[in-house]
């Protein structure tokens, strides 16, 4: 048999091994996807898409509406760009890879604040990138600048950022950001800003884009999607933008590979930019659900867990049960018939586990009541 790509070996599959369909009466504190339905006007409009025989090839880019749209969603944050350097993407995850794709060489650097999600290691090793994963404070899941600048090398190439976190929740302060993007201008970075959760906050500081500080727009792509705020995540639609030089390549990309997303959805994508009221439910229903997730993990011997500030998450450490992670989600499945990921699938994860709150507060109250059970006995 002919060989295979060489950097294959190296990608792993994430958190797949710990996300397997478990036994039925397992709660799941594992799947990193909201449970509400899409809202119902989004599905309509892509219904109707479909009746209207939107069916052929179109934009590679996306649909001048919906690029403008995702423009104009972007003011909000403060980030200003033009409609012609917006990509549609299928889901984030692509708009991820287009931009290090587009941007890095085989054996460049990038840094990922660790624990990091573990796709961004992925698909860095899949181009041949080499991922440098620097830790953040264990206390909170905040970036260390001295950590950070320490790791920097002739090689280094880019940042990637994601705040608010997955797997941590944490959600930077805007000096923290200030500082990552005067490292990447000190250093020259690109910085690969992933702000798939940018809505969903419950601390007083919000979602600030590295784009707002000096020096940021000419480096900073702007990453995020569907997803997440408004629970689409089977819809694989995402969006990219950066500087248009930048963007020209991640057109190519896109061209050279997926064409672009589904020409029936685009109008649903703009549709959903629009909403207020079905975002807003969402976060209130997950906010309610951090407060008692975190109250409940409070009350169990050997969990130990900063509050989340923002996606919907809680990285919590078990080394007092005296187990190590993996130990601790086996046994969670097969003992207390829950399901968790265990930190060390990420580097720099090592000794905590992920639980998300993606699932409905019944789950978490059933779930944290197994699990306490289960290790007070
Ligand atoms: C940090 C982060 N970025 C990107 C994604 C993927 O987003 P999408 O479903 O739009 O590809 C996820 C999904 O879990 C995520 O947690």
């Amino acid at each position: 048999m002919p060989s295979l790509n060489s950097n294959i070996g190296e990608v792993g599959r994430g958190f797949a091994a710990f996300l397997a369909p478990p036994p039925e009466g397992t709660v799941r504190f594992s799947v990193g996807q909201p449970n509400f339905r899409t809202p119902d006007v989004i599905v309509d409009c892509a219904k109707a898409a479909l009746d209207e025989g939107q069916h052929g090839y179109t934009r590679s880019q996306g649909s001048e509406k919906i690029c403008s749209a995702v423009a104009t969603h972007l003011e909000k944050y403060d980030i200003s760009t033009d409609a012609n350097d917006v990509v549609i993407t299928p889901g984030c995850k692509q708009a991820l890879l287009y931009a290090m794709m587009s941007c890095l060489n085989p054996g460049d650097e990038v840094l990922l604040l660790a624990p990091a999600w573990p796709s961004y290691d992925g698909m860095l090793k899949l181009i041949g990138a080499v991922p440098i994963h620097v830790p953040v404070s264990r206390d909170n899941y905040h970036p260390r600048m001295d950590l950070l600048e320490a790791a920097v090398t002739p090689k280094t190439k880019a940042i990637l950022i994601n705040s608010p976190n997955n797997p941590t929740g944490a959600v930077y302060f805007p000096e923290e950001i200030a500082a990552i993007t005067a490292l990447a201008v000190e250093y020259d970075m690109w910085i690969f800003d992933d702000m798939i959760y940018s809505d969903l906050v419950y601390s007083n500081h919000t979602y600030v884009s590295p784009a707002t500080f000096p020096g940021g727009i000419e480096r900073t792509l702007t990453i995020g999607g569907w997803s997440k705020i408004w629970a689409m995540t089977g819809w694989r639609l995402g969006w990219i933008t950066g500087p248009s030089a930048v963007m020209e390549a991640v057109k190519t990309c896109q061209a050279s590979s997926a064409s672009h997303v589904p020409t029936f959805l685009m109008d649903a994508g703009v549709v959903a930019l629009g909403l207020a009221e079905e975002p807003k439910k969402f976060l209130e229903d997950f906010s309610e659900r951090r407060d008692i997730f975190h109250a409940l993990l409070e009350e169990i011997p050997g969990i130990n867990a900063p509050k989340p500030e923002g996606a919907f998450y809680i990285l919590a450490d078990i080394t007092e049960t005296g187990m190590d992670d993996i130990e601790f989600a086996t046994k969670a499945l097969e003992i207390a018939n829950v399901q968790v990921i265990p930190g060390s699938l990420m580097p720099g994860g090592e000794g905590l586990i992920r639980m998300s709150y993606g699932t409905d507060l019944e789950q978490i109250y059933e779930g944290c009541k197994r699990l306490k059970t289960w290790l007070q006995g």
